[in-house]
């Protein structure tokens, strides 16, 4: 049985480390798949190992088959999310890049947080491993580029907020102020309880 992680919230200095290369593959196959059960049970569509508090160059990202859909989906008849694709990039680098996308972004290490303001590339090709090692490569645009690109900015402890154009960063900050600070009182408190559990 998959096991649900615990997720790091903003505050976490995990989440502001550059991940390491994964060169040992072994038990990846069960971390992705903790990691899926994780991102299931908070509703993402992406999760990156800092965020269960592992610095190492891996994240998952999922394709649900509504995106394509939602164009021709009535107003009021939303379609059903069918999870589509699910990803697990071990090691991944884009290796090409064009166009602009600007669009609304979370985290699950920043819960109830959204900007409308986040800029991406749209089309994308991204080279990584699969959990056995095997060299993949993925030609993504859209939201699932931006997906891949949000969790890829998470290896190098990038953050969506980051990304938010200097001069309305600074109001979205302000405006969220006490929500972030709230998270970080919750990220110190989590890791005192692990350094407490850990001995
Ligand atoms: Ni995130």
């Amino acid at each position: 049985m998959a096991e649900v992680l615990p997720i790091r919230l903003y505050g976490d200095p995990v989440l502001r480390k550059k991940a390491l290369p994964v060169g040992d593959f072994s038990g990846l196959g069960e971390l992705a798949e903790n990691m899926a059960e994780t991102m299931f049970e908070y509703g993402g569509v992406g999760l990156a190992a800092p965020q269960v508090g592992l610095a190492r160059r891996l994240f998952i990202a999922a394709e649900y088959a509504f995106e394509e859909e939602e164009a021709e989906a009535d107003e009021d008849e939303r379609p059903r999310s069918v999870l589509k694709n699910l990803y697990v990039m071990v090691n991944p680098r884009i290796t090409y890049r064009a166009g602009e996308q600007v669009g609304t972004e979370g985290c699950l290490s920043i819960p109830g947080v959204y900007s409308d303001d986040v800029p991406r590339d749209l089309q994308i090709r991204v080279e990584y491993q699969d959990v056995q090692g095997e060299p993949r490569e993925l030609e993504a645009e859209g939201y699932l580029a931006r997906v891949i690109q949000h969790e890829l900015d998470h290896l190098e402890g990038v953050l969506f907020l980051d990304r938010i154009p200097a001069e309305l960063r600074r109001p979205f900050m302000e405006e969220h102020r006490s929500e972030l600070a709230e998270m970080q009182r919750k990220a110190k408190a989590f890791l005192r309880e692990l350094k407490a559990e850990r001995g």
